[in-house]
């Protein structure tokens, strides 16, 4: 079957029986609450929210277990910004692992790990950075919120509603997106977090009130420069750098999560940057590994210097951090970035697929948003992204639904992918909100 920027086929129902089978052995293996989750949804919209089962990928191209083609504007959770299986990270990985699968992380790295660590660095906005690498963004989070400890001895947090950083137990305290995500772990968290309303600087003041202490127990401030799962919220002109001068006067660290922004999602290598945040410390993630797991942490060197000067054992460490395999497809991915213009790429596509939106006749939308190739739609309904979701899939279009109160049609597409395939795309959305609205 021809993949890269091919139009939907689905020529088989959605799941079918080699789907069905899948779909069979998952609720039989996986954690049942989310086989309820589907049944729950499906009761909510009166559609199957049985999932397709992904074999294969190639560029905006998705291939499902009963050989349905799908044209994918989720990237995968936004990691395939250069498009799934790019062949030039597929050759990097492979020629890694002719050679080597795993090294001795911080205490014998191999020598593509520390080529990654120089190339963040050079990337970075600081004239002498620093980085740790880890798998997840929310593996990225935590550094960062370490590092602002060790950096000011305090621990509390600014963070935003909204605001999704990861949901492993650090990230998940700082993460102002969906109560129901923290109710059943609040206890545990750090309970020196504050959140203050996005997209509103002075609030801050008021969240901050909502803790014993002021800003004198205030170590970091958090923020994505474009809030994503939130619903691509984009906010105001000023907001960011306001939100710099306020933690530079206090002494917080300002942490700027790039992760989904990063990288030239957003239209820039860093919207924190393009929008003169000034952050201390930058997490990265999702689409520097080309599909594998990467992720990172950078700062200044001064402000790495906080670590200290350990005569034992590193204190942050784990496993699998580093690995050469996921190091030699970042290089790659970096590579591609780099040499095939993408950052440049984004904005300028990104803004011709929110002109085509907004020429077309989208019935139930009541704002388009985005930056770079980072598009939403907002829906006058409450959860109808759900039903859009679902009925693009069975169209061939793979969105997700973003927002808290699911009112968001998520578009972050690969960077590859054109506008005739975007074009056709909205002529389906067109058609499609005319049913479900
Ligand atoms: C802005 C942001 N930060 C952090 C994360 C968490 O990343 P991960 O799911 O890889 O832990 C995400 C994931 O969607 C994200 O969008």
């Amino acid at each position: 079957m021809t993949l890269g920027d091919a139009p939907p086929a689905v020529r088989n129902p959605i799941p079918a029986n080699a789907g069905q089978a899948w779909v069979e052995r998952l609720a039989a293996s996986e954690c049942p609450a989310l086989t309820t989750r589907r049944k729950r949804r499906a009761e909510l919209t009166g559609a199957n929210h049985d999932p397709i089962v992904w074999v294969e990928a190639q560029g905006s191209n998705v291939v499902d277990a009963d050989g349905n083609r799908y044209v994918d504007l989720t990237s995968g959770f936004g990691v395939a910004f250069i498009g799934h299986r790019h062949p030039i990270v597929v050759e990097a990985v492979k020629e890694q692992a002719d050679v080597l699968l795993h090294a001795l992380g911080d205490l014998y790295p191999s020598s593509v790990k520390i080529e990654l660590l120089e190339r963040l660095c050079a990337l970075s906005p600081w004239p002498q950075a620093r980085a740790m690498l880890s798998l997840s963004g929310g593996d990225a989070v935590t550094a960062a919120l370490k590092t602002a400890v060790m950096a000011t001895g305090r621990p509390g947090v600014v963070a935003f509603e909204g605001g999704y950083h990861g949901l492993s137990y650090g990230p998940l305290a700082v993460s102002g997106f969906a109560e129901r995500f923290r109710a059943p772990f609040a206890r545990q968290l750090n309970s020196h977090v504050c959140f203050a309303q996005w997209p509103h600087a002075d609030d801050v003041d008021r969240a901050l009130r909502s803790l014993p202490d002021d800003w004198s127990e205030i170590g970091a401030l958090i923020v994505e420069p474009v809030q994503g799962r939130a619903g691509v919220r984009v906010p105001p002109p000023g907001f960011l750098q306001e939100l710099g001068k306020r933690c530079k006067q206090h002494g917080a660290l300002l942490i700027a999560d790039e992760i989904f922004t990063g990288l030239g999602r957003c239209g820039a290598w860093w919207r924190s940057v393009e929008d003169e945040l000034n952050p201390d410390v930058i997490c990265v993630g999702k689409a520097l590994g080309g599909g594998l797991p990467v992720s990172a942490c950078i700062a200044g060197e001064e402000v790495m210097r906080a670590w200290g000067d350990p005569d034992r054992e590193a204190i942050h460490t784990a496993t699998f951090y580093g690995d050469p395999l996921g190091a030699a497809a970042a290089l790659a991915t970096l590579d591609v970035i780099e040499k095939e213009g993408l950052v440049a790429l984004s904005d300028e596509r990104g803004a011709a697929f929110a002109r085509s939106l907004e020429r077309a006749s989208l019935r139930g939308v009541s704002e388009i948003r985005h930056a770079g190739m980072m598009l939403g739609l907002r829906l006058e309904a409450e959860l109808g992204a759900l039903w859009v979701t679902r009925a693009l899939l069975e169209r061939g279009y793979l969105v997700l639904p973003a927002g808290e109160h699911g009112d968001v049609v998520q578009l972050v597409p690969p960077v590859t992918l054109s506008q005739p395939r975007f074009d056709d795309f909205v002529s389906v959305l067109e058609r499609v909100l005319e049913t479900t609205s």
